[in-house]
Order: structure tokens, then C-alpha cells, then sequence
């Protein structure tokens, strides 16, 4: 198994995320960490408990880590999520409490206790916990296996501002940060989540998947109303289960070794991912930017496995 931490900003689709990890035997997830994002810190560390018991998972800790970005105001999507972030469906208050301690030291400690190389992070909100428990401690990038975001653009560009995804745009700084830091990186930008679409078929799937199923065909529905309205798409792009799709099926997604870098400066093009996809620099590659995937194998994985939580 492959041990892996989520940071996360929950947000409907990072919900479907951790349920596929959590329903995937393959994947040991030793916690999952919330940073503010899609709604405040407050309601995305409430709702990935929720995520967990609905999981029948309240095992694996869940710690809440910074509630805004490294040198900017938080920006948030109620517009797309809702006012709780996990609008569509009605789940019970947590009876779990946090664990302990800021996510920030427990990422720090825990790549330092776990083996060299054994951990992978899987970031589906703003980088900001990630890039402080890099900055803090700098010891740990070395002993990251990997690091699997959900964040960026090439060819769709932006859907916060013209040039800019959410993820990226809401903390550009520690953005820079994390792709800097010499840790293997794997991108899932809009270019590949906006080929992840739901649809009726698909949300019919989802419900015949039974409990759990049911309430992710609930998420979907609202969360694709955003997307229908402001794109004329066919349903929601699942964004973030493709991060945890890709470590469960790399075969389902291709995509190249690239360099990356993130704008900080520009008012206009803050948080933009200026990926050279042709190579028309020479810059080295940190990153292995996907650009495509095969929606319906993706859709048969998540719904196979969602239908594994009973
Ligand atoms: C990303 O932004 C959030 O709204 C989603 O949860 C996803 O992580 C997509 O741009
Ligand atoms: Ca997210």
C-alpha cells in the first residue's frame, strides 16, 4: 500500500476525493489535513469529518492546519460550492472531534518519522499547508515520494480569473513554493478535470451505488449547476478525485515532464501556472503536467469504489 496524506478544502468534489481514497485498499491514508479554501477553515475541517463517518471512517485523523494564504486575503468559492462547501447533500453534524495539533507540524512530523521516500501528499485546495511545512521545515522535501495536486491550467487557462485556477490563484506564493521545491511533482490541471464531467448516466451510477453513492450523486447535482450555467458543460468537472484516480490508475492519464512556474506578481495573471508544454524554454522540468484521460475508465473506477463503502 501506498501511504499517502490529503490536504484539502471540502468542497464537494475534494469530499468524492477522499471517499475514493478511503475506499481504495491500495492506499493507506494516514490523515487528512484541511487548509482554508473553497469555505473557511472552520467548515472545511468540519466537513472532511463529516466525509470520514459518512465513510464509516472515523479512525483516520483529521487536523485543521492555516485559515488564510501566506501573504493574501482569502478568496472563497461559495459561487460554486454553496455557503457550506458541501451543498447538495444533508450530512449530521461530527461527532468526531479534531485531532490534536496543527496539520502543519503533524505533516512535518510525520514525514519525519515514516520512512525515507514512503509518503506521498495530495494537496486539492490551496497550497498554503504545504508550503509552510516546507518552508519550515526544508529536511522533509527530500523524504516526500511525491507530491499529487490538483491545480493549474495550460490550455483551459483560468476559472477564477481569465488565467488563473482557483487552487493556484488563491495562494500563488506558496504555489511558487511548492513547485520549487524539488519534491516530483504531479499536476491535474482544469485540462484534464474539465474531461472528468459528470452526467445523468453517471450520476445514475453513483445512486445505484448505494449509501454513500446516494449522497455523492446529491454533491454532484449541486455542484453541477456552476458549471452548466457558466460553461454550457454537460455536468461538474470532478476536479480532485483525479488526484487520487491518477495514483490508483496512471494508466487511465498521459501527460509530460515539463517545467512550471507560477506568477506572483502580475495583478492580471496572479496564480497563473505558465507551463512550458512545447518546451520552448530551457527550463528543467519539475513536473509532470497531465493533459489527458480516459473519462469513462475514470468514471468506472470511482463508481466501482464508491460502491465499496457500505
Ligand atoms: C479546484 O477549486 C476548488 O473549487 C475545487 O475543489 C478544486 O480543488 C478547481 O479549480
Ligand atoms: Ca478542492
Amino acid at each position: 500500500t501506498q501511504k499517502i496524506i490529503i490536504d484539502t478544502d471540502p468542497g464537494q468534489d475534494d469530499a468524492v476525493g477522499i471517499l475514493l481514497a478511503l475506499a481504495s485498499p491500495e492506499l493507506e491514508v494516514l490523515g487528512i489535513t484541511a487548509v482554508a479554501g473553497n469555505v473557511p477553515l472552520d467548515l472545511t475541517a468540519s466537513n472532511a469529518l463529516k466525509v470520514c463517518e459518512l465513510a464509516g471512517r472515523s479512525d483516520v485523523p483529521v487536523r485543521a492546519g492555516c485559515d488564510r494564504p501566506l501573504a493574501r486575503d482569502l478568496v472563497t468559492a461559495e459561487h460554486v460550492h454553496g455557503k457550506t462547501g458541501l451543498d447538495g447533500a444533508d450530512l449530521p453534524d461530527p461527532v468526531t472531534p479534531l485531532a490534536d495539533g496543527h496539520a502543519v507540524d503533524w505533516i512535518i512530523e510525520t514525514i519525519r518519522a515514516e520512512p525515507e521516500g514512503s509518503v506521498t501528499l495530495c494537496p486539492l485546495g490551496p497550497l498554503t499547508n504545504i508550503a509552510t511545512a516546507l518552508t519550515r521545515a526544508p529536511d522533509i522535501a527530500p523524504r516526500i515520494a511525491r507530491i499529487v495536486l490538483m491545480g493549474g491550467a495550460y490550455f483551459e487557462v483560468g476559472n477564477i480569473t481569465p488565467a488563473a485556477e482557483f487552487n493556484i490563484y488563491v495562494d500563488p506564493e506558496a504555489a511558487q513554493t511548492v513547485f520549487r521545491s524539488g519534491v516530483p511533482l504531479t499536476v491535474l490541471p482544469l485540462d484534464v478535470t474539465h474531461k472528468v464531467l459528470t452526467t445523468q448516466a453517471r450520476n445514475a451510477a453513483f445512486r445505484r451505488a448505494g449509501r454513500v453513492g446516494e449522497v455523492v450523486a446529491g454533491w454532484t447535482g449541486f455542484f453541477e449547476r456552476f458549471d452548466k450555467e457558466k460553461y454550457g458543460s454537460e455536468g461538474a468537472p470532478l476536479h480532485d478525485p483525479s488526484v487520487i484516480a491518477w495514483l490508483l490508475r496512471p494508466d487511465l492519464f498521459s501527460g509530460r515532464e515539463i517545467n512550471v512556474e507560477i506568477e506572483v506578481d502580475s495583478p492580471l495573471t496572479r496564480g497563473m501556472t505558465v507551463a512550458d508544454w512545447w518546451g520552448v524554454t530551457d527550463r528543467a522540468p519539475n513536473a509532470l503536467f497531465i493533459g489527458d484521460v480516459d473519462a469513462d475508465g475514470f468514471f468506472s473506477l470511482l463508481t466501482e469504489r464508491i460502491a465499496r463503502l457500505k
